[in-house]
């Protein structure tokens, strides 16, 4: 949209599409504004119940990423129901209607068409007080950066596509995908972070460039601390790699510096592009352990602190690992 003039002739309009955040936000009054975003794909899972749960979820994430509390949704349905019937769409909507009412929020309608390949999202609409927006710029140096859920994920569903994932990495990743940034979204309005964003489309190293940007600072990451799903490295390194992987690689190669310990392939799947990824999260460093020890008491171990955030220098991202050459 950026080629269409700026709509910031209205002063209620807090967050418009000219940052890149997660969500459009406007203020109905002072004490409430309404967070809104829509989000929509391809099945990424053979179970359609599972990718109605994982849709919903995905869908979801950006009103948690901006601080909000979803309340109401509405079904988007591409649909070949001549040829695949009724009963499978039904299951998607059911995995959608579970996830939705698990995030304490209602489907209140919805759009279907005919199409020839299933898609299926939702649009979402979140409550949040309009002086308490999280957005993904405002990271300060002196903060660390935390990150809620692996990474790896675009890898290791386009290794199911191909056959080449057990059936217990097939479990963990669709579980990880389906889980709401619920609970971590909730444990993080106890602090005040500086910056928060999701993992999605853009992979790991995409969304910190867009929050290093916003803040004007640079961000270092250790791909050490960075949680990875097991068996990434594995498929990465058999040349595993979604389209669009490559595409945030090759885009992002002017914004980041690599030390010479990281191969391609660690850069890849930093890059990987991810469907509902975790919070992304630049805040104080005290404060971000506190809040990892509780996700990890919650029973989420892959919450972790995996970088810190510097003074702005050439470069808007460095990442280092500890082997050292
Ligand atoms: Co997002
Ligand atoms: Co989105």
């Amino acid at each position: 949209m950026r080629g269409l003039p700026s709509n910031l002739h209205d002063d209620n309009v807090l967050v418009g599409y000219e940052t890149s955040d997660d969500a459009g936000v406007y203020r109905i009054s002072d004490e409430l504004a309404i967070i809104q975003t829509v989000d929509y794909f391809t099945p990424i899972v053979d179970d359609p119940y599972m990718f109605g749960q994982i849709a919903a979820a995905n869908a979801l994430s950006d009103v948690y990423a901006m601080g909000g509390e979803p309340k109401t949704a509405l079904n988007i349905v591409g649909y070949p129901i001549k040829k695949l019937g009724p009963e499978i769409l039904n299951k998607i909507l059911a995995g959608a209607y579970d996830k939705v009412k698990e995030a304490g929020a209602v489907i209140i309608g919805g759009h279907s068409i005919d199409d020839q390949e299933p898609k299926f999202g939702l649009s979402v609409t979140g409550f949040a007080h309009p002086a308490k927006l999280w957005k993904n710029k405002g990271a300060a140096p002196g903060d660390v950066l935390v990150l809620t859920k692996p990474i790896g994920v675009g890898i290791i569903t386009t290794g199911i596509k191909r056959n080449k994932v057990s059936e217990n990495q097939m479990n963990e990743v669709t579980s990880i995908m389906a889980t709401l940034n619920k609970t971590a979204a909730e444990h993080l309005k106890e602090y005040s972070p500086s910056a928060v964003t999701d993992v999605t489309g853009f992979g790991l190293l995409g969304h910190t460039k867009e929050m290093a940007e916003g803040s004007n600072v640079s961000i270092h990451i250790n791909i050490d601390q960075v949680p990875i799903l097991g068996g990434t490295k594995l498929l990465a390194d058999e040349g595993i790699i979604p389209g669009g992987t490559k595409a945030n690689w090759e885009w992002l190669q002017d914004f980041i510096f690599y030390e010479s310990t990281l191969t391609i392939t660690d850069q890849l799947i930093l890059c990987d592009a991810i469907t509902s990824g975790g919070l992304l999260i630049s805040m104080n460093k005290t404060a971000a352990k506190e809040y990892v020890d509780i996700l990890q008491k919650a029973g989420n171990m892959y919450a972790s602190i995996i970088g810190e955030v510097k003074e702005s220098t050439a470069k808007m991202i460095y990442v280092s690992s500890f082997h050292k050459v």
